[in-house]
């Protein structure tokens, strides 16, 4: 019998990728291979993002390629999965009439049903959003070739209503993963072999579970799944300034295969902005937790995101941005120019009216000041020996190796008789503003 084959495409957030490693185990049990090459599929599906327009658009111009596709093999059956799925059903079964269904984030266990039915000729959509699902019982379908690192979904969708974001609104309520679901997850991927874990969630500080009068909170999630082995490095994203607790800080700091590196997304440096933005904490309040992190972890990794050109963000506040990112000096960040989502609190309540060439320059300089702050960063890495953990060969030379230290900072270094998934010791002997060079000790 013919193997039938799916091939699907991600966008977006390390969630998404999570989230299509779940729909290639449910269609596997549905008797289908998974392929990379797209002229063997007979399923295509797209996983998508709707954070921004621009990711949007993108989508939709790529889901226009497989229009030709099917008009060569018109059993070939096409999937709009995720974000957008659940934000633009409608218009995408009306305006990409070629698409077959439309599946949002809570409804992949009734992919197989609605790929089924479409063999009516019908065009099927299943976007109900669930209080409970957490596809605890599924074992995802590792997608990512490496065998090195791995992503574990502890909870999914965000109660947490930031203004501009429309997350909330196609990933549904906050709900957490069973944490015995968790674990067994975590010891079968110490059993094939994984060396990193990272445990996903879009506010991962909230995750919140209830057993028999016994309560398990992040940090305690965090030691349960470090316990699995001291030899899987763990990391987590994304953590909400708001309740990032001292248990937290300190468990980071006395584990010591939870990696020293936190991702703690600013947005704005400005406190009115942040109140505009509702993400319910200061500027004042979010340096205070920075420093409780450099007291407890002074070698802590630090990265965040930030937004330019929120509605009614005056060139004060932009400042005050540019002033916290010096201020914390992050050896990365994510910096995306505001772009307003229909529906949310933002699109409704305030015009969306800092102009584009503003909000471009903004950006601007944000960028250019986080590429002096990681260049500076770098520099104080030179002379330091870092534990690195081998995930990749290196882009430019296939005798060099590439892997990432504690802090999530990339070296690069000559291969010697290392091989992937081994952890080395590296000198960091220069650098650049994106990377570190060094050899093995
Ligand atoms: N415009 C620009 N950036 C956004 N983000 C979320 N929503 C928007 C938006 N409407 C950014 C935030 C968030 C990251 C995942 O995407 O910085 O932390
Ligand atoms: Fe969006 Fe805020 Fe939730 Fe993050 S915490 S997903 S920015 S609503």
């Amino acid at each position: 019998m013919k193997v039938k084959n799916l091939y699907i495409e991600t966008y977006g957030c390390q969630m998404n990728l999570s989230d299509s490693e779940v729909v290639a185990s449910i269609m596997e049990k549905d008797g289908y291979g998974i392929t990379e090459n797209i002229k063997e599929a007979d399923v295509i599906f797209v996983n998508t993002c709707s954070i921004r327009d621009h990711a949007e658009k993108r989508v939709r111009n790529r889901i226009q390629e497989f229009k030709h596709l099917k008009q060569q093999n018109p059993n070939l059956r096409i999937g709009v999965l995720g974000c957008m799925a659940e934000r633009l059903k409608e218009t995408i079964l009306k305006e990409e009439n070629f698409v077959d269904i439309v599946v949002g984030p809570d409804a992949y266990r009734d992919i197989p049903r609605l790929v089924e039915e479409t063999k009516s000729g019908l065009q099927m959509a299943n976007t109900l959003l669930s209080l409970e699902e957490t596809y605890a019982d599924i074992n995802p379908v590792r997608l990512d070739k490496n065998g090195i690192s791995a992503f574990i979904s502890i909870m999914r969708g965000c109660d947490n209503y930031c203004a501009y974001c429309v997350v909330p609104y196609t990933r549904g309520h906050e709900r957490s993963r069973d944490p015995k679901s968790i674990i067994r997850e975590a010891e079968d991927l110490l059993s094939k072999g994984y060396k990193e874990i990272t445990l996903l969630g879009q506010n991962v500080n909230s995750y919140d579970w209830e057993e028999n009068g016994k309560k398990v909170n992040f940090a305690i999630l965090l030691k349960m799944v470090a316990e699995v082995s001291s030899d899987i490095r763990i990391r987590f994203s994304t953590s909400h300034p708001k309740d990032i607790s001292d248990e937290l800080i300190e468990m980071i700091a006395n584990t010591s295969n939870i990696c020293n590196s936190i991702h703690l997304p600013v947005q704005s440096g400005s406190t009115s902005c942040l109140k505009r933005m509702k993400r319910s904490y200061t500027r004042e309040w979010y340096l205070d937790r920075i420093e409780k992190i450099k007291s407890l972890i002074p070698d802590c990794g630090l990265s965040t995101d930030v937004i330019a050109g929120y509605c009614g963000e005056t060139e004060e506040e932009h400042k005050e941005t540019l002033s916290l990112m010096e201020m914390v000096g992050y050896d990365y960040a994510f910096m995306f120019k505001y772009s307003e989502r229909p529906d949310t609190f933002a699109a409704n309540k305030f015009p969306d009216d800092v102009p584009e060439d503003v909000k471009g320059r903004r950006l601007q300089e944000i960028i250019k000041l986080q590429q002096e702050q990681g260049y500076k960063s770098n520099l104080k890495d030179v002379g330091k020996v870092f534990r690195v953990l081998v995930d990749n060969v290196s882009k430019r030379s296939e005798l060099q190796m590439a892997g990432r230290n504690d802090q999530n900072k990339v070296l690069v270094f000559d291969r010697k008789d290392c091989k992937l998934g081994d952890y080395v010791d590296v000198k960091c002997t220069s650098c650049t503003a994106a990377t570190l060079k060094g050899e093995i000790v």
